[in-house]
């Protein structure tokens, strides 16, 4: 093949093969976010090394300078990241060779790049779900304080995004509570079981020198040391678990980010967004597009994207090391990076958004949004079977659409003439604020309940 066909298709690569082996296999460009947590299993190892017997005190001290040189350079941004030397666990260990020579070699003993990047993702993930927590307990506080401002106001509670029944603002906001605290508890589930340290499994078998993996599994915040080598530089699912529950997380985003796209509109005007999370249109002037919430409501794509992605490269791998699971990182990255991005903004818009009580409470008593009070009515004052009270309330509503009222605008003549048993005190249940204040089952949305769900919230969110 001669050199110029080869540039159709090789363009960069036209170095040859060694320079596309580089490029495909070097993960340096992305593993350098694991800096940190590299430099501290490393910072752990040689300390057990020492404290072992297996590396003398001097090596260690060494190193342990060596690698702190090495942080401060990378987190200074003046260290220089090299592809040739692949990942971040070489590059830092070609770097402390060059700062403290021989020593940086004995480093490596007892020890696998398996077992290290195992570590190093594990404790990197670790972090990421102890922050989705914080932004998630940060956006319940945001939504708790607007449930408590509008406790007991009505607005139309939908279902097919068809008026269904008046419910109260408080009760929908405490609705996303509710799924953010599960959201939560997943995050916080994930983080208990991912938190075992693979350290000192080393390639896969485990090592002949006497080391101590109680000693680093403590000494970086694990609980334990997992217990098959195995099993320890093999398994994902620990950030699998973390995209689940962050593609469960995006989605329950989604639904309430689709919430204010709606609300915000013009057709609806339920809440008034706060500019700094809309943009105006180049071309017309009276557009405030909700723009950060419909960000919100995409980023599910890349964000389940990133856990099928993982879970299509683990899938049928065998025991132990591939290559394949280097493509880990990058998902996970770039779920965590949209998921906590998104939370910021949700709940910055959430905090500074400004609900609009009187649309909220117009909307309420439209699409005869008390109908399902009358007929429950029906069975209560006038005995009749909830089936028969169905039947009843339906001609009633098709009475009222036909004139182009609401039912608390049907005379008592038309009431009575769907059924003789209807009385002038049906008017008391047919208001929007009767109905609601009338729904007090456990978990209803009279505020009686909302008044003591948020109380018991103030409790837990402090
Ligand atoms: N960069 C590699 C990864 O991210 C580190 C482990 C390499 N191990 C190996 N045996 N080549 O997975």
């Amino acid at each position: 093949m001669t050199k110029s066909s080869n540039t159709m298709w090789g363009g960069r690569f036209a170095d040859g093969p060694d320079a596309i082996m580089e490029a495909i296999n070097a993960s340096i460009g992305f593993d350098k976010r694991l800096a940190r947590e590299d430099i501290e299993g490393s910072q752990a190892h040689a300390a057990m090394l020492a404290a072992t017997g297996i590396l003398s005190d001097n090596d260690a001290a060494a190193i342990r300078e060596g690698l702190l040189t090495v942080l401060s350079e990378i987190e200074g941004g003046t260290f220089g990241f090299r592809n040739d030397l692949e990942d971040i666990h070489m590059n830092v260990e070609a770097r402390l060779k060059e700062i403290v020579g021989d020593p940086a070699g004995r480093l490596h003993t007892a020890r696998s790049r398996n077992d290290q990047v195992a570590t190093d993702l594990r404790m990197w993930v670790r972090g990421q779900c102890e922050a989705a927590e914080a932004g998630l307990f940060a956006l319940q506080r945001a939504l708790l304080a607007q449930a408590e401002a509008g406790a007991d106001w009505a607005m139309p509670g939908f279902t097919h995004l068809q008026v269904a029944q008046p419910v109260t603002w408080g009760h929908h906001m405490l609705a996303y509570v509710e799924m953010f605290a599960r959201d939560r508890g997943r995050f916080a589930d994930a983080r208990g079981r991912m938190n075992e340290s693979p350290l000192g499994a080393a390639a896969l078998a485990g090592t002949s020198f006497p080391i101590d993996r109680d000693a680093t599994a403590e000494a970086l915040g694990f609980d334990r040391p997992m217990a098959n080598s195995l099993d320890a530089v093999s398994a994902r699912d620990f950030a699998l678990e973390f995209l689940s529950a962050a593609a469960i997380t995006a989605m329950h985003l989604s639904r309430l980010a689709e919430e204010l796209v709606i609300w915000s509109s013009a057709q609806f005007r339920f809440v008034t967004l706060p500019d700094r999370f809309t943009t105006g249109s180049s071309i017309m002037p009276q557009k405030k597009n909700p723009d950060a919430a419909e960000l919100i409501r995409a980023k599910i794509g890349r964000i389940l994207g990133a856990a099928v992605g993982l879970f299509t490269v683990m899938k049928g791998l065998p025991l132990a090391y591939s290559k394949d699971m280097q493509e880990d990182k990058e998902q996970v990255f770039d779920a965590a990076d949209a998921l906590m991005l998104s939370l910021a903004a949700m709940e910055g818009m959430v905090r500074t958004m400004e609900a609009n009580r009187d649309a909220l409470r117009a909307a309420a008593a439209t699409g005869f949004s008390t109908a399902t009070d009358l007929a429950d009515w029906l069975v209560r004052e006038a005995a009749l079977p909830f089936r028969d009270a169905h039947h009843v309330t339906g001609r009633l509503v098709a009475e009222a659409e036909a004139r182009g009222v609401d039912l608390p605008d049907l005379d008592i003549e038309t009431l009575k003439s769907a059924h003789p048993a209807i009385t002038g005190r049906v008017y008391d249940v047919l208001g929007v604020d009767k109905s609601v204040a009338s729904r007090t089952s456990y978990g209803g949305t009279a505020p009686v309940r909302v008044r003591e769900q948020i109380a018991a919230w103030k409790e837990r969110l402090g």
